[in-house]
């Protein structure tokens, strides 16, 4: 059995469903929820924010990977929390304080993460990355799903796996956009071992074998 972590992206789901989605990734091998929150100004495109965490979070007892695509997130932290995330990712070129963040994220008990975007290379992170739970690499350009993977993600996660190992060998690498059952394997080896999938997931006939498939990557 594989230790990679599996976190279904709930954007690809029917929110008109939110207790019958929650059954299906209890009920499923799927490890953590991950929740995309997009503000229109960061990123081009609106999701949903605290009300729908919240209302996740009365239907599953597994982790709430909680994907902040938000500017000025410093400012709601604490809200987080309180609607149930567990994990919670910042993007780097939307934190001006970035160490402040991660230092609140954690007094608030939960994971940190910092998300980059395909562009910023992953030497920013190395004053921060002892102080990280995860890392979230960015395989597509945050905003939708359904996208295209971006092929040079797998020497960016070898590069930040070789960085890791030297600073913080627990780091959790997450891979976000594009992921599907073909470059899974590949994500696995290059030393992610945590991915996220949408499109994979809920476009397929039985989005929990695809779970389980996405687990034996
Ligand atoms: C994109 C989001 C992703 C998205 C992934 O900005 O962060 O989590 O839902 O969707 P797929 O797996 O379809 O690329
Ligand atoms: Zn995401």
């Amino acid at each position: 059995m594989s230790n990679t972590i599996v976190a279904p992206s709930l954007l690809s789901c029917d929110f008109g469903r939110i207790k019958e989605e929650s059954e299906l990734l209890n009920a499923s091998e799927a490890d953590w929820f991950h929740l995309d929150v997009m503000d229109g100004v960061f990123v081009p495109n609106i999701s949903f924010g605290l009300p729908i965490i919240a209302a996740f979070r009365k239907h599953t007892t597994k982790p709430l990977d909680v994907h902040l695509m938000i500017e000025d997130a410093n400012q709601y932290v604490s809200d987080f929390k309180k609607a149930g995330a567990d994990i919670l990712t910042v993007h780097y070129e939307a934190c001006t304080h970035l160490h402040r963040t991660i230092q609140a994220i954690k007094a608030e008990g939960m994971k940190a993460a910092v998300a980059l975007n395909p562009h910023t290379p992953i030497s920013v992170l190395s004053s921060i990355l002892p102080d990280l739970d995860m890392v979230l690499i960015m395989s597509v350009n945050p905003g939708y799903g359904g996208q295209k993977f971006i092929e040079s993600s797998y020497d960016k996660i070898k590069a930040l796996r070789a960085m890791a190992n030297a600073s913080n060998p627990n780091l959790i690498i997450e891979v976000d956009g594009g992921v599907n059952l073909e470059n899974a394997p590949k994500l696995v080896e290059a030393g992610a071992n945590a991915l996220v999938a949408g499109s994979t997931v809920y476009k397929s006939d039985n989005p929990s074998e695809t779970i389980s498939a996405l687990k034996r990557a």
